[in-house]
């Protein structure tokens, strides 16, 4: 069993909040445990808290439409909540229970270590890259303490919003560019941290 799935029972455990006391299942993540690409969103909804999935809804539907765009199945990136259980009514999480999570999140990001965070929606922003409004920062790659963020709006938004379905799509398109440019980098350094290559004296 990998560390991520250990750390998924130990999550579907989980008493450290009230909302333990409501779930029908607990929603740790899911995805590839060497992702590069760790999407966090706000809470589980209905069908995630029945189906012990993250994005399993409409606003998954689209997420899933977003990751094609790009090329990518949920195979290839992590998918997590900042918070791992329904709150009553999908009420907004509270900030006891963010911070009861949060040890959770810490330690799948840990295990991770993705090339970039992307937040989906305003919550998890704030968890990350807190003080500015999401409509200021949306699609803008924030680097703090060697950790690439990238907020996005949260995909529910466009199923309210029609016309933010566009914008969220063209911030997605961003990434695939954004995580070259990581990776050429981290090439980059890599050579020159090698050591120069011994000159053979062959004649
Ligand atoms: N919204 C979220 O933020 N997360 C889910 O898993 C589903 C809907």
């Amino acid at each position: 069993m990998t560390e991520l799935c250990k750390l998924g029972q130990e999550i579907e455990n989980c008493r450290a909040c009230k909302l333990a006391d409501r779930r029908t299942s607990a929603v740790p993540g899911e995805g590839n445990e060497h992702a590069e690409l760790m999407f966090i969103g706000e809470a589980p909804g209905e069908n995630e808290d029945r189906q012990g999935r993250p994005f399993v809804g409409a606003a998954g539907k689209f997420l899933d439409e977003l990751l094609t765009l790009i090329n990518l199945s949920r195979q290839d990136v992590y998918i997590a909540n900042i918070i791992k259980c329904r709150p009553p009514g999908n009420r907004d999480p509270l900030p006891d229970e963010i911070l009861a999570c949060k040890p959770w999140l810490d330690r799948q990001i840990k295990i991770i270590q993705p090339r970039i965070i992307i937040t989906l929606g305003r919550f998890s922003m704030a968890l990350f890259v807190p003080g500015k409004p999401i409509g200021k920062c949306h699609g803008a790659p924030v680097s703090k303490n060697g950790t690439l963020y990238f907020p996005m709006y949260h995909p529910a938004a466009a199923l309210h919003q029609q016309s933010l379905r566009e914008v969220i799509k063209a911030d997605m398109q961003k990434l695939p560019g954004l995580l070259e440019s990581l990776n050429r980098e981290k090439a980059l350094n890599m050579r020159r941290d090698e050591p120069p290559v011994q000159q053979l004296n062959l004649f």
